[in-house]
């Protein structure tokens, strides 16, 4: 029998993800149905929807901007949240767990994965992440889990890194251990293994301000499909440099095994996706 998924957005005509779920399903040899739907940017209408999909039989449903925060209330409202969404604040995939839609959030996890895919050292790392906004704050928790040493968040506006750490460690013990600094963007210097871009200014003209002394060996930027002038930076400077296609598989590959319990095989699945 068919099984039913979708991604909620808005606006949605530009979602990889039914290809990206098609692909999964044809590699497991099973039939759905993945669309993507469109929804009013309101929480009544973002309820009418999931509850009319689930109800009629649905298996689980993405989420994507601009509802990952009402899909994380919705859910919190039922204490029907996994760790990394309740510590995200966001929430990415829904599915039904008890009587109640039960929400998740793959997307820190789905970077983790990537990055241990391309065999980037995790453990003991010392890692910087610039940006202190969703893509942040949803990162934390799973890269904290994998080991890494020590983290560093950079920001423009230094007051919203204090905030968030502050935040985050009142959401998790995990966190709370974790001695974590923060700057601005500018005052960034020193050695890191790994520094991760997770500011949304890949989508502006602007450039950030890196120092001549900040130095990694793997640099990650949680965009991708454009040119991207942080990773250009550091690929000069001898670093290993990725963009988020790969986070974007790999969360998406997360969702999939949680609703239809198979696994992925995730290589195999983006060579079957040459045109994204
Ligand atoms: P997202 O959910 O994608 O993380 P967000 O919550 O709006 O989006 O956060 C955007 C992040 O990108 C913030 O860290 C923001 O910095 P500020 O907190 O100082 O606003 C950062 N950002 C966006 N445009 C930027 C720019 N031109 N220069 C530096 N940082 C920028």
């Amino acid at each position: 029998m068919t099984q039913n998924f979708i991604v909620i957005g808005n606006p949605i005509s530009h979602s990889k993800s039914p290809q990206i779920h098609q692909t999964f399903a044809a590699q497991s040899e099973i039939d759905i149905l993945y669309q993507r739907q469109y929804c009013p940017d309101n929480e009544a209408s973002f309820i009418a929807v999931v509850e009319a999909f689930f109800n009629g039989g649905g298996g689980g449903a993405n989420v994507t901007v601009p509802f990952k925060q009402i899909a994380f209330t919705h859910c919190q409202e039922q204490g029907n949240l996994s760790e990394h969404a309740r510590v995200a604040g966001a929430v990415n995939t829904l599915l039904i767990r008890g009587d109640a839609v039960y929400g998740d959030n793959t997307d820190g996890q789905g970077l983790v994965n990537h990055i241990i895919s391309l065999g980037w050292p995790l453990k003991k790392a010392r890692v910087a992440i610039i940006g202190a906004g969703g893509a942040a704050r949803g990162v934390v928790l799973p890269l904290i889990q994998a080991g890494i040493a020590s983290l560093t968040i950079a920001n423009r506006t230094l007051s919203k890194a204090q905030t968030l750490v502050t935040e985050l460690s009142a959401a998790s013990q995990t966190i709370e251990k974790q001695a974590i600094e923060t700057c601005t963007t500018a005052e960034l210097t020193g050695e890191f293994d790994l520094i991760i871009n997770a500011t949304s200014i890949g989508l502006t003209e602007h450039t950030l301000p890196i120092a001549d002394s900040l130095n990694t060996h793997y640099a990650y930027d949680m965009m991708y499909g454009r040119a991207l002038p942080f990773l250009a930076h550091f690929a000069q400077r001898g670093a290993q440099v990725s963009d988020g296609y790969g986070m974007l598989i790999n969360q998406a590959a997360l969702s999939f095994e949680c609703w239809t319990g198979k696994a992925v095989d995730i290589a195999a699945a983006t060579k079957d996706l040459p045109s994204l």
